[in-house]
């Protein structure tokens, strides 16, 4: 009988998973674009138009994450002790802004759309905590400029952070879960293709409805996060992962 395998795993999570921590999506029926237009918050574009608007979209959203009432949920948690159980084996990428993930745990974890407690100089580049009322007039604390501070987040038309590293983790991989992302977009929405394109992982979607890309998985898992992800890691940890 041969050993469990035990890895490279990459996950990759999007707003679904923080949805039971009382976070919204973006495109449910009750998701953050039915109520904003990306174009005005979520652009370069729409930031240059109304750099005012777009700071008070995103404080308004870093209030709410840092509410009582917001902390990670089960789905979470179980992804903290897989790479607690399977250290160095297990790569975090997640498409979500939240920070509800480390706050659970997860230590070898990469945003690349950014994130909400962070603010970056646009003349620098540097990388700031957010405190309450930052802004785009005040200074920065690196280079000094004003009027340059702009949320850390990659909007629509940026390139996302860490794509190189997530391409080799791609390649080398054996397990490639996706959870919680409605496979809308690029380039988080392609990773399954081009892990099945090299074909040696094995593919699990676990979403709380078939995504955009879902024909392309080897195994689909539909139910909420708190209740498929817990229960997922604990059959990987029991038989590792499937052949
Ligand atoms: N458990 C599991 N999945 C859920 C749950 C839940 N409780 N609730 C919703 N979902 C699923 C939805 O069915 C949907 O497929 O989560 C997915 C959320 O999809 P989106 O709202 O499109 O969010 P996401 O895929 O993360 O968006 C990707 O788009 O707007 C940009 O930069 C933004 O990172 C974001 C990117």
């Amino acid at each position: 009988m041969s050993p469990p395998r035990t890895g490279p795993i990459v996950i990759l999570t999007g707003a679904g998973i923080s949805k039971e921590s009382g976070l919204d999506t973006f495109r449910d029926a009750d998701g953050i674009w039915a109520r904003v237009n990306l174009e005005d918050v979520a652009t370069p574009e729409g930031f240059a138009r109304d750099p005012e608007l777009v700071q008070a979209f995103y404080n308004d959203r870093r209030r709410g994450l840092q509410s009582d009432n917001v902390r990670p949920n089960a789905a979470h948690d179980a992804l903290a002790r897989l790479e607690a159980e399977w250290a160095d084996e297990v790569f975090l990428v997640t498409q979500n802004i939240d920070d509800l993930h480390e706050r659970a745990g997860s230590r070898n974890l990469l945003h690349m759309h950014g994130e909400l407690l962070k603010v970056r100089c646009g003349a620098c580049a540097a990388v700031h905590p957010w405190h309450d009322n930052l802004g785009a007039e005040h200074d920065c604390a690196a280079c000094g400029e004003t009027g340059h501070l702009r949320p850390d987040i990659v909007w629509f038309g940026e390139m996302p952070f860490g794509m190189e590293r997530i391409a080799d983790a791609l390649d080398r991989c054996a397990l490639f879960l996706s959870i919680g992302t409605s496979g809308t977009v690029y380039p988080a929405a392609g990773f399954v293709a081009e892990v099945e394109r090299l074909g040696q992982a094995h593919t699990v979607e676990l979403n709380m409805e078939a995504s955009l890309g879902a024909t392309l998985f080897r195994e689909s898992v539909l139910g909420p996060a708190t209740r498929v992800v817990p229960a997922y890691v604990e059959r990987l940890l029991t038989d590792g992962i499937p052949r």
